[in-house]
């Protein structure tokens, strides 16, 4: 095993020998890794980091830090120092869907800030937070590439985009409806416009 990274969060030792990706992921991962030469399997290291995001509950503890260092015959620390620079990674436990609010500028231009607001009170959590339920993130994010259609949120790998209080309401129950945990590796994301 490598080097322990505890992050904010404790390293469990029991934890970390029940972690093990499933087979369609180990297959996925395997086909990522095959992607580059031999030796260089560490810049498969954040599409791994997607698949093992999206298969243990939407964030990558640090005994699923250390899991995917296995993998990739790297240290830990270095699935830490990738893991903690993204905002894409969540390292700590996280809803099922996790929004995020882009507050760069065509964004903020257009409302986010307002938006960010609105599903703060709607959700009654702020930013950083999680419902009681389990169901919804609240996030913040900068630019993320549909500044035409602002203000916009990602929910795993869907784009809702010219958003306004009215789509925010239906967008919530959509998901609630749906009570279904959202990845970037989602198949069936459902873009919005
Ligand atoms: S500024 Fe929001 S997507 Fe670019």
């Amino acid at each position: 095993m490598g080097a322990q990274v505890h992050g904010t969060q404790e390293f469990n030792e029991s934890k970390r020998a029940e972690i093990e990706f499933s087979d369609e992921a180990m297959a996925t991962v395997q086909k990522l890794i095959s992607n580059y030469p031999e030796g260089k399997q560490k810049s498969a290291l954040i599409p791994v980091l997607h698949v093992a995001q999206a298969e243990f509950d939407g964030w990558l503890s640090p005994e699923v830090m250390d899991y995917v260092a296995s993998i990739l015959n790297i240290k830990a620390i270095e699935v830490f120092e990738v893991a903690s620079f993204y905002s894409m990674f969540n390292l700590k436990p996280v809803g099922k869907c996790v929004f995020e609010v882009c507050q760069t500028s065509s964004c903020w231009l257009n409302g986010a800030e307002d938006i960010i607001k609105y599903i703060e009170k709607k959700l009654n959590i702020k930013v950083g937070e999680t419902t009681k339920d389990g169901l919804f993130t609240l996030k913040v994010a900068e630019c993320l590439g549909s500044c035409g259609t602002a203000p916009m949120l990602q929910c795993g790998a869907s784009y809702h985009e010219k958003l306004t209080y009215e789509k925010v309401d239906r967008l919530i129950d959509s998901y609630k409806a749906e009570g279904k945990r959202r990845s970037y590796t989602d198949k069936d994301y459902k873009n919005t416009l």
